[in-house]
């Protein structure tokens, strides 16, 4: 070919006005917002020199009215999608241009967007979406809603099979949240990224409430009042490196198994600080997340949504070198009482974990479901019941420890034996009852605590005698609905055996179309 000759000059143009439309200008946009440009994202986001970018030079398309929408003539539309690498590992990914049209979602964008997840899950590879939008294209009317739906079909289908991954890094306004909601984990960074529905203004022409982008739907209103968002980071670079991070535990399809890290350190499988972390009286708090440091290899516990329901702690972690997810109720936080919040959280994630093949271990601390109207009237009982559903209906390794209480309802829906647990362990620290001592012996005794000389020393003693006979791990061990009681210092090599013996589990689901999850 001749490399100075008229087709040549055209192919290398096209790069040319490509490089010029990412100018300097339009960067230095994006930075003085404290942003970075969807190019560079994609490059912290991927190991480097492995992006392969689809579809650059693709344009929008014209619009019957352009109200301003005349001036892109842009390349991309808007959009940059394409395939690379995260620590050698194939992923798919696309991330929206703020600098064109706000981000905005036309019908070309759209259908970028749409190509991309297509590959995506032909792959069996992860997809990662980079957020910057202003939602629908304005301009562009009902093929940008159509686009959207197309996106959300897309989101749906790919539900369970691929792992699906986004962002947010700056606007995600109207249609452009959904997407990520139908996603499996939303990453957001602090101050510069904001979701919702329907912005400010037209809250303040609805409602006449008067509130900010932030206030409204920032990073920090999703991570702990929402629950939309399930990691948030103080800035794009961290926020990328935590995808990456998120990544290293995931396999790449349902039909793969997660990736094993190697694993060489001289990690005890003995521990003999486990025996003083849970305090003898059941009412005293700990950090459930000290435990968890112990059992799992040093440094591999990362937790999702952190600040978000604190009352119990999910997350990913691995037992040499093989990933688990990990479901504890938090004693600090609430007692570690199962709310409706909590119900959801845990919900959520035990059906990730078992869509992807990600073995689940369960520590349990929980004085049951969380009293009152309150609760009662926004629906605990439809909430806490998609818990034991998705504990029920997993058929990955089912695991629990029970290291306090296990009283009640909370007791069935923590992976109990009957529910399908595969092992059931406790420590010598366990209470497992209907209700705990106080509650059992106020409605046992009423009537001999009431004319009792002194109520409160009956109570008590009343309830030694309960907990003696009847709130303890040994009654349980010796009907079966445990397998045993351990001793806290083997718990890591207890684990580490369990989940050997049950590498080859297999489940025969009855044949359905789907079953019905509470919503
Ligand atoms: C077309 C848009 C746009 C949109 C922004 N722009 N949003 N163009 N369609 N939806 C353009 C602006 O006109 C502007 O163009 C450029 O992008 C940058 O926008 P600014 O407003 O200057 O930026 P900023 O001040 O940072 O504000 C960002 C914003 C704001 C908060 C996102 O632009 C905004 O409120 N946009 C509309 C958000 C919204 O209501 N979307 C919902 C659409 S309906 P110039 O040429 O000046 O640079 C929807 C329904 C789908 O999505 C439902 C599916 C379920």
């Amino acid at each position: 070919m001749d490399v100075n000759g008229k087709q040549f000059k055209r192919f290398l143009e096209r790069y040319d006005i490509l490089a010029e439309q990412n100018s300097k200008e339009k960067a230095k946009k994006q930075h003085a917002k404290g942003k970075l440009t969807a190019n560079e994202r994609i490059q912290l986001l991927l190991d480097e020199n492995t992006f392969e970018e689809v579809d650059a030079f693709v344009k929008a398309s014209q619009t019957a009215s352009d109200f301003g929408a005349a001036g892109n003539d842009n390349y991309g539309d808007g959009v940059i999608i394409g395939h690379g690498k995260i620590r050698g590992r194939l992923v798919f990914v696309y991330a929206q241009d703020f600098t064109v049209m706000g981000g905005s979602l036309g019908l070309v964008h759209a259908t970028k967007i749409a190509k991309i997840q297509d590959m995506a899950l032909k792959m069996g590879a992860p997809i990662i979406g980079l957020i910057d939008s202003g939602g629908a294209r304005i301009q562009e009317g009902i093929a940008s809603l159509a686009g959207y739906a197309g996106i959300f079909h897309r989101n749906v289908h790919s539900s369970g099979v691929i792992p699906q991954i986004s962002s947010i890094m700056g606007p995600a306004a109207g249609g452009a949240v959904y997407s990520p909601s139908l996603t499996d984990f939303i990453f957001m960074t602090n101050e510069t990224s904001y979701m919702f529905v329907t912005g400010p203004n037209v809250v303040k022409e609805v409602l006449n409430e008067e509130v900010t982008f932030e206030e409204l739907g920032g990073a920090n209103v999703h991570s702990t009042k929402s629950g939309v968002a399930h990691f948030i980071y103080e800035d794009e670079e961290n926020t990328l490196r935590g995808i990456r991070k998120l990544m290293s535990y995931l396999p790449a399809n349902n039909i793969e198994n997660p990736p094993v890290r190697e694993f060489n350190c001289e990690q005890p499988d003995y521990e003999e600080k486990l025996r003083d972390l849970v305090p003898d009286e059941p009412d005293k708090p700990y950090d459930v997340k000290d435990v968890i440091q112990l059992i799992v290899d040093t440094d591999s516990f990362f937790e999702v949504a952190k600040y978000y329901a604190a009352n119990i702690v999910v997350g990913f972690a691995r037992m040499k070198g093989k990933t688990i997810g990990i479901i504890a109720n938090q004693p600090k936080v609430l007692a570690g009482v199962l709310d409706i919040n909590s119900s959801n959280k845990g919900a959520r994630f035990i059906r990730f974990c078992d869509s992807f093949n990600i073995p689940l271990l369960t520590l349990e601390d929980v004085p049951g479901f969380l009293p009152g109207t309150g609760q009662e009237h926004e629906g605990i009982i439809r909430h806490g019941a998609k818990l034991l559903y998705a504990y029920s209906d997993a058929t990955v390794p089912k695991i629990t420890v029970i290291l306090r209480k296990s009283y009640g309802g909370a007791y069935c829906v923590m992976n109990s034996k009957n529910l399908g647990g595969d092992f059931n362990f406790a420590w010598p620290t366990a209470e497992i009852a209907v209700m705990g001592p106080e509650g059992a012996v106020s409605i046992l005794y009423r009537k001999k605590l009431a004319e009792a000389e002194d109520p409160v020393l009956m109570k008590k003693e009343l309830a030694k005698k309960y907990r003696d006979e009847i709130a303890n791990p040994y009654v349980a061990d010796e009907k079966g609905y445990i397998d045993e009681v351990i001793d806290p210092a083997i718990t890591r090599r207890k684990l580490l055996s369990a989940f050997e013996a049950l590498e080859n589990k297999h489940v025969n689901s009855p044949s359905r179309k789907h079953g019905n999850i509470p919503l």
